[in-house]
C-alpha cells in the first residue's frame, strides 16, 4: 500500500503538472538522470517541478544532482506525441535517508503509471572490457547495501551470500537487442550497489570483482529493487566514469566530468526507446 506521505506527494505533482490521471498511461517514459547527466533531446511544452516544492521529499544534498522533475513531449516515430518525466537528481542512502525515502521518486513514478522507466548512474568500471564513457546494461544487481538496513550486525555476511536482483524486462531486452553502431555500443554486467559516501579500498574492489560485479556505484539497487516488485518496464544503465583497472579512487569532480563524455550515447539509447514506443 502507499504511504499517506507517498500518496499527497502523488496528489500535488499531478496537480502541478496538470496530468490527468485518468487516461490509461500518463507517462510514456520516466528517466531517472545519475551524477552529472541532462536530458539534451529537444521537448515540447516543459514544465519544471522543483524537489524542493514537493511536500515531505527529501532534499537533494550532492553536487551534480539538480534536484526538479521536467516533463515534456517528444514525437516518436508514428508521429504520435508522447509524454517523457525527467527526474534530475535522486536520494541516497548515504545522505541519511531511508529506504522508503530513497524509493520516493519510484513511488511518484508508479503512482503516475509510467510505462516505461531508464534509470541511469555512474558507476565505477571494475571489469577489464569497460572504458571511462561506456555504457553498461544493468543484468543483475548485487546489494552490498544491505536493503538499506546499515546496522545489523550480520550485515556484511548476509551482502556477500544473498542472490543477486536480476533485471529481466522487456525494456532490458530491448536495449540489449540494439545493433552495435559508432553511437550506441552498450556493454552489460553485474552492478555493485554500495552505500558510499567514500570511494571504495582496493581490497573492496577486489572483493567485488571475485564476485563477478563489472561496475560499482552508491544508488540504483534500492530503486530498481521497488520498481521490479511493481512490475515497472524498468531497465538501468551505468554511465563508466572512471575504471578501476587503469586507477585507483576517483575524485567526485572527475565523475562529474567523465558522466559527460557518455552524454551523446545516452541521448542516442533514449532516442531508440521513444522510437520503440507507440
Ligand atoms: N565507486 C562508487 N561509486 C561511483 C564510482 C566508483 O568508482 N564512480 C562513480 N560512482
Amino acid at each position: 500500500m502507499i504511504s499517506t506521505n507517498s500518496q499527497k506527494q502523488l496528489d500535488f505533482v499531478k496537480e502541478k503538472l496538470r496530468l490527468n490521471i485518468s487516461h490509461d498511461s500518463i507517462i510514456d517514459l520516466a528517466i531517472i538522470l545519475g551524477s552529472g547527466l541532462e536530458f539534451t533531446l529537444p521537448m515540447k511544452s516543459s514544465q519544471i517541478l522543483a524537489y524542493s516544492d514537493i511536500p515531505g521529499l527529501p532534499q537533494i544534498g550532492v553536487k551534480g544532482h539538480k534536484g526538479h522533475m521536467v516533463l515534456g513531449e517528444i514525437e516518436g516515430s508514428a508521429k504520435k506525441s508522447l509524454k517523457v518525466l525527467i527526474f534530475a537528481g535522486r536520494f541516497h542512502l548515504y545522505e541519511g535517508y531511508n529506504p522508503e525515502q530513497v524509493q520516493s521518486l519510484i513511488q511518484l513514478i508508479i503512482g503516475l503509471q509510467a510505462k516505461n522507466l531508464l534509470i541511469t548512474n555512474a558507476a565505477g568500471g571494475i571489469a577489464e572490457n569497460l572504458q571511462v564513457g561506456d555504457l553498461m546494461i544493468i543484468n543483475e544487481i548485487k546489494d552490498y547495501q544491505n536493503d538499506g538496513e546499515l546496522n545489523s550486525s550480520r550485515g556484511l555476511l548476509n551482502c556477500l551470500t544473498k542472490p543477486t536482483l536480476k533485471v529481466d524486462t522487456n525494456l532490458t531486452s530491448f536495449l540489449k537487442s540494439l545493433n552495435s553502431s559508432d553511437e550506441i555500443n552498450l556493454k552489460q554486467g553485474i552492478y555493485a550497489a554500495v552505500l558510499g559516501p567514500n570511494f571504495e579500498t582496493d581490497a573492496e574492489i577486489q572483493l567485488f570483482r571475485n564476485q563477478g560485479c563489472s561496475a560499482v556505484g552508491m544508488s540504483t539497487y534500492l530503486e530498481m529493487k521497488l520498481a521490479l516488485e511493481k512490475n515497472l518496464n524498468v531497465a538501468a544503465l551505468s554511465i563508466i566514469t572512471n575504471s578501476w583497472c587503469q586507477k585507483g579512487q576517483p575524485s567526485h569532480q572527475e565523475v562529474l566530468e567523465n558522466s559527460k563524455l557518455a552524454q551523446k550515447k545516452l541521448d542516442a539509447v533514449i532516442s531508440k526507446i521513444l522510437d520503440d514506443i507507440t
